[in-house]
């Protein structure tokens, strides 16, 4: 296949066999419908980069804009059960825009068979409301998501419930958590891409980083690697020194990094629309204080506790409230709480979210804050992050570290394993730090001089 998308050619069974697994739940006599997100815009005439619909790219493998996938797997009609709607392009968009996908692409892609102009689905789909009765529907469901601006998806539910009043509407959005929160060999193995390349750009991060270097330098060097390695970031990365370290979603990436503080990145890569999502903390100078080591230590042991405590059947509730008490323990060695404190702490309010005030981690795949019901136990094929961390604004630091892991029957599989992790593993690769990196090849744009040591 030519060379369409910016990852490698995934093999379409993976979208088959989940279109498969989404019509198995479906009730009889019942039609489904996925819209690509839109182009959002920004000022004047700009627009944002198309962020590809999680689940259209889960049913189908296309990232296109204006695509509709439309399943009705009981339609009368072979050819209705499974048709895909793509923009035409015409001779103005390929000038501006290039080509856009041929029908012929678009079932190489995903296996769908049958592959129309959007021009055609208001007649299709009304063949298909005659023959049906229960109509499932999309709509983000994410219990934290913000949903100021209607998506395309919501746009499509408001009209198609304006002209056919009488159907049956469901929700899409249930069984789609149900799906795509157990992932498959094939969607693990994107995920593994995503994770080695982000463990990439970390590598390549611990031999570039070193006093003076600023924020936004460490943050050119993880883009390199990712975009090299046909990927993007996952999410804005936090690239926070000092004190910075302490602001959870920090992303100014703006600040010179100094010796004796500590750097905290949590930046990872997507590939293939697949997410990594890690975090590190390192020493800007190459060694860790003492109390910045104690610290590490304390956020490091619990890490891989919690990386144990992470097998089927654990409430996200419960994996949360063990690591509250972990840190507590922490807290108290650390001297940052006392017997009495802790004594007196409200259960459902532990003096520990002081210094630990986020949740301790997320399931993770075509979203980084994926899809999923945390109120269900976890179970083989779920991928969770794992992320505890302590942060001290009156010491001028925190320490967050994060890594990805994969449940299985037989325990979690670290799926960070090989990224540095220990104190001392980090400092000797620190050690072995490239002075090319930093000082040939990025003068400091407001001096023209080369960074400071
Ligand atoms: N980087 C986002 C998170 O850790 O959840
Ligand atoms: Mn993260
Ligand atoms: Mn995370």
């Amino acid at each position: 296949m030519p060379d369409i998308m910016r990852h490698a050619p995934i093999p379409p069974e993976l979208f088959v066999e989940n279109r498969r697994r989404l019509a198995a739940l479906l009730e009889p006599h019942s039609l489904a419908v996925v819209n690509a997100n839109d182009v959002l815009p920004t000022n004047a005439d700009g627009t944002l980069p198309l962020q590809p619909n999680s689940d259209l790219f889960y049913l189908t493998g296309i990232e296109q804009e204006e695509t509709v996938l439309v399943l009705a797997p009981d339609a009368f009609e072979e050819r209705h059960r499974e048709m895909l709607f793509l923009r035409q392009p015409d001779d103005r968009l390929r000038t501006w825009e290039g080509d856009k996908l041929t029908p012929a692409e678009a079932t190489r892609i995903s296996g769908v068979k049958q592959v129309r102009w959007l021009s055609e689905l208001p007649t299709e789909l009304h063949r298909l409301m005659c023959e049906v009765e229960h109509v499932y529907l999309n709509s983000n469901e994410h219990p934290r998501a913000v949903i100021e601006v209607e998506s395309r998806d919501a746009r499509f539910v408001r009209e198609l419930q304006r002209r056919y009043p009488l159907h049956d509407y469901r929700r899409l959005a249930r069984l789609m958590h149900r799906l795509r929160v157990v992932k498959s060999a094939a969607e693990l193995a994107l995920i593994r891409q995503a994770c080695a390349l982000t463990a990439r750009g970390f590598e390549r991060v611990l031999r570039f980083v070193r006093p003076g270097v600023n924020e936004c330098e460490v943050e050119a060097e993880l883009a390199h690697e990712f975009l090299r390695g046909r990927g993007r970031f996952a999410y804005p990365p936090i690239i926070a020194s000092g004190a910075n370290s302490c602001v959870l979603h920090y992303n100014r990436n703006d600040r010179t990094c100094r010796r004796g503080e500590v750097l905290l990145l949590d930046a990872a890569a997507s590939y293939a629309n697949y997410n990594a999502d890690l975090t590190r903390t390192i020493p800007v100078g190459g060694r860790f204080t003492r109390r910045q080591r104690q610290v590490y230590d304390a956020v490091l042991r619990t890490l891989r506790a919690m990386i144990r405590a992470a097998v089927p059947g654990k409430l996200h509730r419960d994996w949360q409230r063990e690591a509250e008490e972990l840190l507590t323990g922490e807290c108290l060695r650390l001297g940052l709480l006392t017997p009495r404190e802790v004594r007196r702490q409200d259960p459902d309010r532990p003096a520990v979210k002081k210094y630990f005030m986020h949740g301790l981690g997320h399931v993770i795949g075509l979203d980084v804050h994926d899809l999923g019901y945390l109120s269900e136990p976890f179970a083989p094929g779920w991928v969770l992050t794992v992320e505890p961390g302590l942060y001290l604004p009156r010491e001028g630091f925190g320490v967050r570290l994060e890594n990805v892991v994969w449940i299985t029957a037989d325990g979690p599989v670290d799926l960070m394993a090989g990224v540095p992790l220990e104190a001392e593993e980090i400092e000797a690769a620190m050690r072995r730090r490239d002075p090319g990196l930093a000082e040939e090849k990025h003068p400091s744009p407001r001096t023209g001089r080369r960074p400071l040591r």
